[in-house]
């Protein structure tokens, strides 16, 4: 079945939580692109992206002001496309990359330049963030947009069922684990995954931590 929409919760997005997925753009001499790139959904038929300075993603999307967001769970593609080019027989006429089971156009409405306190990077002038209309949605099959949240949520209870019966150090090496699930969880996850973690972390205080 194919819908076309410009709502994104149709494929499980909510509003102010960040989505892992595949960005493809038009390179200058007409071949294509793509790189795993974090999508903000902002409401309606807006999202947020922040690309950081000296992409090819980012100088393509400056020039041509629009690009394709390709929902996958295929850890191959986001693999071949962060330590190199994705081959051009991935890529659909469209600009998509194949066998996605929903992807999306957009349209660039504004270009910021910005850089977000929590980054390493301090420097003012390392990223734009672009706000963009979604213009086209297809959607062949059922899918939910990647979140990082779910996975850090299984790994934080995974390593919890193992707290008592590790060693002290392990034991502190967990702790270190959940403050960086939760750091992530905290920003990109859903209400649900925000909520898991805070029970594991009163089950850890409970134990005398402090995560
Ligand atoms: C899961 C994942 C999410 C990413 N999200 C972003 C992002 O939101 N912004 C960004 O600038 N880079 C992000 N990156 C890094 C880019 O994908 C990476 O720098 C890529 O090599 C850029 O390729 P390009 O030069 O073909 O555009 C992400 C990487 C991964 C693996």
């Amino acid at each position: 079945m194919i819908k076309m929409n410009e709502d994104l919760t149709l494929i499980g997005m909510e509003k102010g939580r960040q989505y892992e997925t595949i960005i493809s753009t038009k390179n200058e001499d007409g071949s294509k692109n793509a790189a795993p790139i974090g999508v903000i959904y902002a409401g309606n038929d807006k999202i947020i992206i922040r690309i950081f300075k000296g992409s090819h993603t980012l100088d393509n999307i400056i020039r041509e002001k629009e690009f394709i967001v390709n929902i996958t769970h295929d850890p191959e593609l986001y693999t071949i496309s962060t330590l190199g080019n994705l081959p051009q027989d991935y890529f659909e006429d469209d600009g998509s990359i194949k066998c996605m089971k929903a992807f999306f156009k957009c349209e660039v409405i504004r270009l910021t330049e910005a850089v977000k306190q929590s980054d390493p990077i301090k420097k003012k002038d390392e990223a734009i963030v672009i706000k963009a209309k979604v213009t086209d949605m297809t959607v062949k099959e059922d899918v939910h947009a990647l979140n990082r949240g779910f996975g850090y949520v299984i790994e934080t209870l995974a390593n919890y069922t193992r707290f008592d019966i590790v060693g002290d150090d392990q034991k502190e090496e967990y702790i270190k684990k959940f403050k960086e699930a939760n750091r992530v969880v905290l920003k990109v996850g859903t209400k649900e995954d925000i909520k898991s973690m805070q029970i594991i972390k009163k089950e850890l205080m409970k134990k005398g931590y402090e995560p």
